[in-house]
């Protein structure tokens, strides 16, 4: 599906932002192995967060998901009680889906295949392969050494826990291991090189594992049950980026987003776009389940060029597309550093990113893991009607967000992604005043 974004004059009012895919997954896998009924509010129904839902429920979860009231209800099935699947586990874009099931199967005692689409069958699983090896499960590829999906995971009782640090900083596999541990008698132990999202260590605590956190070692000690929990999931700050930039670099602009979630491990493009000058205000902020949330007002500003600290990417690594954007419309030099894990996303963000800034009359430099963005200050040109998104939903929402601030209306070739994780994406933003068709 082709779209293109015309520029507008102004984005104004309230858009609703979907729930938080992170959590959302979560909520269904951890209620799947939780004793009870688990109850989900502020759902997001997007393509991956449903490919967990059908996956969860082809090894015999009753798991009801209602796509208008954003709810789901899980009788979970205990530690060990997934049933093996009869057919392969199709785990369609989603990245999460794949990493954090294989963690989950490989913990229980059945065998599951794990396919995928084009974009998701390019994405490295050596990752966790090798730390659910050394546990003692068996995974084999069908790609051989590449270590790609499809994928098969032959789970089992013969797995032991281990203490693993991670060579790359990443929730996903963070997540898996934790998932394989969780069944486990005895300590697994992971330790980050850097701190990610730490969704699975305060969403788990609160099923009453017994998880303890110090610094960038996770402590988890297996075989206690989960409590079935309520859990209202926060709307997504990854989401709500694209808004966000939109309305700063669109003149005139002056938008509402409720409800958003702000954990400090999610919240690096917001403390980056104030760094740039970025008129947000943070307004009623609370806890919501747990989680900081606060509604923003972003109005139209004047953005100028940073250093971004290459520290700060676990914190943003999403929303570096967006920002991206954001940079093409300041005054001044962005650098942004230390992207390497962009490079291994649904696509290749930083060079499918840098192409289609190019096109769009950018000026910047790309390297192997960095990219610096020279802005003056004016709207780039746009005037490119096909950018190609790779399968990438961000990518497509990073090209439409131009749109509406470029000189010129700017198109992506296929929209179709964007259903993965932002499903009213397209009617929110004509909302605001976007001109999408
Ligand atoms: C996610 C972790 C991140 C992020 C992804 C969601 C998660 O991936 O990019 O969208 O829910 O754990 P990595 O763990 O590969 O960095």
């Amino acid at each position: 599906m082709q779209l293109v974004s015309t520029p507008v004059s102004g984005l104004n009012g309230h858009a609703d932002i979907p729930g938080d895919k992170s959590i959302s997954h979560r909520s269904l896998i951890f209620g799947a192995i939780a004793k009870g009924t688990t109850r989900v509010s502020g759902l997001l129904t997007g393509e991956d967060v449903l490919s967990t839902a059908a996956a969860l429920r082809q090894m015999g979860v009753k798991l009801e998901v209602d796509e208008a009231q954003k709810t789901a209800v899980i009788e979970g099935v205990g530690l060990n009680g997934l049933q093996e699947p009869k057919a392969s586990l199709d785990m369609g874009n989603s990245g999460t889906s794949a990493r954090l099931m294989m963690g989950l199967v490989a913990g229980q005692n059945i065998t599951a295949r794990f396919i995928g689409d084009e974009s998701l069958s390019k994405r490295p699983m050596k990752r966790i392969s090798e730390p659910l090896s050394l546990m003692g499960a068996h995974l084999t590829s069908e790609a051989g050494d590449k270590m790609t999906l499809p994928m098969t995971v032959h789970g089992g009782n013969e797995l032991k826990p281990i203490k693993y640090e991670l060579p790359m900083p990443s929730a996903q596999v963070k997540s898996c291991l934790i998932l394989a541990g969780l069944p486990l008698a005895g300590q697994t132990h992971i330790i980050e090189p850097v701190p990610t999202r730490d969704h699975s260590e305060n969403m788990l605590r609160a099923f009453g594992a017994d998880i303890r956190v110090e610094g960038t070692d996770i402590y988890l000690t297996g075989g206690t049950a989960l409590k079935a929990q309520d859990i209202i999931v926060p709307g997504d700050p990854s989401s709500a980026a694209f808004m966000t930039v939109a309305a700063l670099i669109t003149k005139g602009s002056d938008i509402m987003l409720e409800n958003i979630g702000l954990s400090d491990r999610r919240a690096g493009l917001y403390e980056t776009l104030v760094e740039m000058g970025a008129d947000i205000t943070f307004n009623n902020r609370r806890k919501v389940a747990g989680e900081p949330v606060a509604d923003l007002r972003v109005r139209h500003s004047r953005l100028k060029g940073i250093t971004v600290p290459p520290d700060r990417a676990p914190s943003m690594i999403d929303e570096y597309p967006v920002l991206f954007v954001a940079a093409a419309f300041a005054d001044g030099q962005t650098d942004m550093q230390g992207l390497h894990e962009l490079t291994v996303k649904e696509s290749n963000r930083l060079t499918v990113m840098a192409d289609g800034l190019r096109a769009c009359g950018a000026d910047l430099t790309e390297g192997a893991d960095f990219l610096i963005i020279n802005g003056d200050g004016t709207a780039p040109m746009g005037g490119v009607q096909n950018i190609q998104t790779h399968h990438d939903h961000r990518i497509a929402m990073s090209f439409l967000v131009m749109g509406c601030g470029a000189q010129k209306p700017i198109g992506v070739a296929d929209a179709g992604p964007i259903q993965t994780s932002f499903p009213n994406f397209i009617s929110e933003m004509t909302k605001l005043g976007a001109q999408l068709a």
